[in-house]
């Protein structure tokens, strides 16, 4: 297609089958070009966290060549900084453009249900917003250099287990505020050219063919305009996806479903103009990529690209870093006798496995690079092994020798590959026993003891911890994280990352715990909204680390806190700003957290609910203001009677602070909007009639009072609370009621009217 070509003039001069042969791909990752019309091949591949080409031969026969692996997911959430994270995105746009590849597989921004998730590493967070402002952050990036991206799995796609099959049952409330809120606000924010839609059922509906999902919420109500591919072999029955709104399924199925769509339309099943529409998508994806390749920010190669994305990826990979505990053993003294234990220090884990697995450039090894800034020849011991969760004395041992003649000991712990993985969930949280078993020992050898954790899921610290003076989670860091494991450690860099996610001091105390992974087909989503803290918070409950923790090697005072609203109803909107000074002796960076807890209301809310974050650079000293902006929807809850977003009118409670637990400013704001107005009916219990403005009244006035006090029977407040939930068409045909039956409809309009 020329950059000039209108994708609805090319859609006008395709055959039935080159249409229908449009919306189902060529090989694994490429779609079929049409050269009479120059309509080209899109090539998709793998993302999100770097360029997975696969040596397929679908890439021109090139073979599978290297990528830089940032940090996955997991870690880039941990940065609670766009910005980075945008210029992560431009970086895997760059290597995707030099590489032929159109459309980057990612990011994936499914809410991190459960620790037990074997793809959470893949995921950002528990929270929606944190999940949809990052995640949109990736999406700019990829694509502003002219590649699209797919934000994936849409939806609902939480867990491994039967994820082909299984059925995730959630009420419409708790998908619109906490399962599609990620999905809204990328899509909002960044414009994905394309969306991935997930493998499992919603409420019993396959994802690829729902029509609510993929053209009621996501086309009509949110007004996405781009295309949407299947997840790679989530579709079912092809007509009925396409109908739904899946325009373009992958991988190929070898003509099969393409011959379908057309018998469907030859038949009369299919009307042609729903195969056009989808088309129609296709080549302005198609149009989009063409131009892109044009771009002027069209990447220009460079020989040192590898290098420089690599020292990107160190930069990134040490702002995911998240220091959990610090007794002040860290930073490290480069001149101290350090032990360097556990065989994760040697041979680090770079990502989870699955899709998203990278050929790295290179890697940063944990070792070398903390013998970098350090003795050159500092002790090192594995301790353990990394193929089975089984003890070696021998390896025991020597770990035991090596940390009794340290001062420090630097242990890395961690999970393996075998331990999490795209395809199944994790059974527990608890690292492996022959690390744990080492950790013991050890405490009793040496008695400072750095942790520096890798895992892509939440790890239980609750059993251990103690024992340790200071945590570094370094979850999964990419190829450069060894490196910046090493800066964090000897304070080249201040850590500044901030927990995506909650960790709960047992599995058990998770929201989700007993409703995780579901049965016979189907998991229920029985939690509602309290998903991650928001469940804690709700229970008040203990646990390890909370959402949005993480320390400094610098401490931050927090002042000033000042609140301005103006407009009302759904202009409704706050302006919220504060003072974050360094009170510590170095440069440092502090994550600002605006939490809202909102007014009470008729239904049951969490506490509170992140609606903002800013990360900011303040040398010692100094100080910065930050300002938030809060509009109608921070405040809103999903209505289900009502079909759309509601909010309350009341006081609410506006909260900054280091972390969910850790608020230091919170005042107060009257939310201006009009009142919740519920319509009466003869229907309605007596208890909601006497509620309305004017309910009571009018009833006193239709009903004949007893002849004692002056009151109806059934109006006494003692009555009410004991007959409140009948409907009061049913009270009236009570003996001696007292009521009109017949003047009830009359009666509940002049209530409404007041
Ligand atoms: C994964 C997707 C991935 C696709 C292509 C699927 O199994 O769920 O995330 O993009 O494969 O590799």
């Amino acid at each position: 297609m020329t950059p000039d070509a209108s994708p609805s003039e090319v859609v006008t001069e395709l055959t039935l089958l080159e249409k229908s042969s449009l919306t189902s791909g060529a090989g694994l990752w490429t779609t079929k070009p049409i050269d009479r019309l120059d309509v080209p091949v899109l090539v998709f591949s793998d993302g999100p966290h770097g360029l997975r080409k696969t040596a397929s031969g679908d890439l021109n026969g090139e073979p599978s060549t290297a990528a830089t692996c940032f940090p996955p997911e997991v870690a880039l959430a941990s940065s609670w900084d766009a910005d980075l994270i945008e210029r992560v995105g431009a970086a895997i746009g760059a290597e995707a453009q030099a590489a032929g590849v159109n459309v980057v597989l990612g990011p994936g921004v499914n809410i991190k249900r459960s620790p037990l998730c074997g793809r959470n590493f893949e995921y950002l967070s528990e929270d929606p917003f944190l999940s949809g402002h990052l995640g949109a952050a990736l999406i700019r990036g990829i694509q502003s250099l002219g590649v699209g991206a797919s934000l994936k799995h849409f939806a609902v796609n939480n867990q491994e287990t039967d994820r082909l099959r299984v059925s995730a049952e959630v009420d419409e409330r708790t998908l619109r505020e906490i399962y599609l809120a990620a999905f809204e606000i990328a899509i909002k924010e960044a414009d994905p050219w394309t969306v991935m839609c997930s493998y499992n059922r919603v409420n019993g509906t396959y994802a690829s063919e729902h029509p609510w999902l993929l053209t009621s919420v996501l086309r009509d109500e949110w007004g996405y305009t781009g295309l949407v591919v299947s997840d790679w072999g989530a579709v079912n029955d092809r007509v009925a996806a396409l109908r739904a709104g899946l325009d373009l399924e992958m991988p190929s199925s070898g003509g099969t479903t393409d011959a379908e769509l057309v018998r469907a339309v030859e038949d009369g099943d299919l009307p042609e103009e729903i195969l056009d529409r989808s088309v129609l998508r296709f080549l302005r994806l198609a149009g989009q990529i063409v131009e892109g390749r044009l771009s002027p920010t069209k990447w220009n190669g460079g020989s040192d690209t590898p290098g420089r994305h690599h020292d990107l990826a160190r930069q990134v990979a040490a702002q995911c870093v998240v220091l959990l505990k610090n007794d002040g053993t860290l930073p490290l003294d480069p001149a101290a006798s350090i032990a360097v234990i556990g065989e994760l220090a040697r041979t680090p884990r770079l990502q989870g496995a699955g899709s998203s697995e990278v050929v790295p450039t290179r890697v940063d090894v944990p070792l070398d690079e903390i013998r970098r800034h350090a003795d050159p020849a500092l002790p090192f011991a594995a301790g353990y092994g990394l193929e089975e969760d089984r003890r070696d004395p021998e390896l025991e041992a020597e770990a035991l020798r090596v940390a009794s003649q340290a001062d420090v000991v630097v242990l890395f712990m961690g999970l393996s590959a075998q331990d999490e993985s795209e395809g199944f969930d994790r059974t527990h949280i608890r690292l492996p026993d022959n690390q744990l078993a080492l950790f013991d020992q050890l405490a009793e050898a040496n008695p400072r003891i750095v942790v520096v954790l890798s895992n892509g899921g939440v790890v239980q610290v609750a059993d251990w911890e103690a024992g340790a003076n200071s945590i570094i989670e370094g979850w999964l860091l990419g190829q450069a994280g060894g490196g910046a494991i090493a800066d964090v450690l000897f304070g080249h860099v201040n850590p500044s990352g901030r927990l995506a996610e909650t960790i709960p001091l047992r599995l058990e105390d998770t929201a989700s715990y007993v409703n995780f992974p579901g049965e016979l087909g189907q998991v229920r989503y029985g939690e509602g909204v309290f998903v991650g803290y928001r469940h804690h918070d709700a229970v008040d409950g203990p646990v390890s680390y909370p959402f949005g923790h993480g320390m400094s090697y610098t401490t931050f005072a927090y002042s000033d806190l000042l609140v301005a609203s103006s407009g009302s109803d759904q202009k409704f909107h706050v302006e919220v700003r504060a003072t974050v000074t360094n009170v510590g002796a170095r440069p440092g960076q502090e994550v600002v957290q605006l939490y809202v807890a909102p007014p009470p209301g008729p239904i049951s809310r969490p506490r509170r609910e992140l609606r903002g974050f800013a990360k900011i650079d303040v040398e010692p000293g100094a100080s910065t203001d930050v300002r938030f902006e809060l509009g109608w929807r921070d405040f809103a809850y999903y209505d289900v009677v009502a079909g759309g977003w509601q909010c309350d009118p009341g006081r609410a409670v506006i909260e900054v602070g280091a972390s969910s637990r850790d608020i230091r400013l919170s005042t107060s704001v009257d939310v201006d909007v009009p009142a919740r107005s519920v319509s009466i009916t003869p229907d309605s219990p007596l208890a909601e009639w006497v509620a309305h403005p004017g309910g009571r009244a009018a009833l006193n006035r239709s009903m004949t009072t007893s002849p004692g006090n002056g009151v109806n029977q059934f109006l006494t407040d003692e009555r009410i609370r004991t007959l409140g939930g009948f409907p009061l068409r049913r009270l009236a045909r009570f003996p001696g009621a007292g009521l009109d039956p017949t003047v009830l409809d009359q009666l509940a309009e002049e209530v409404n009217r007041s």
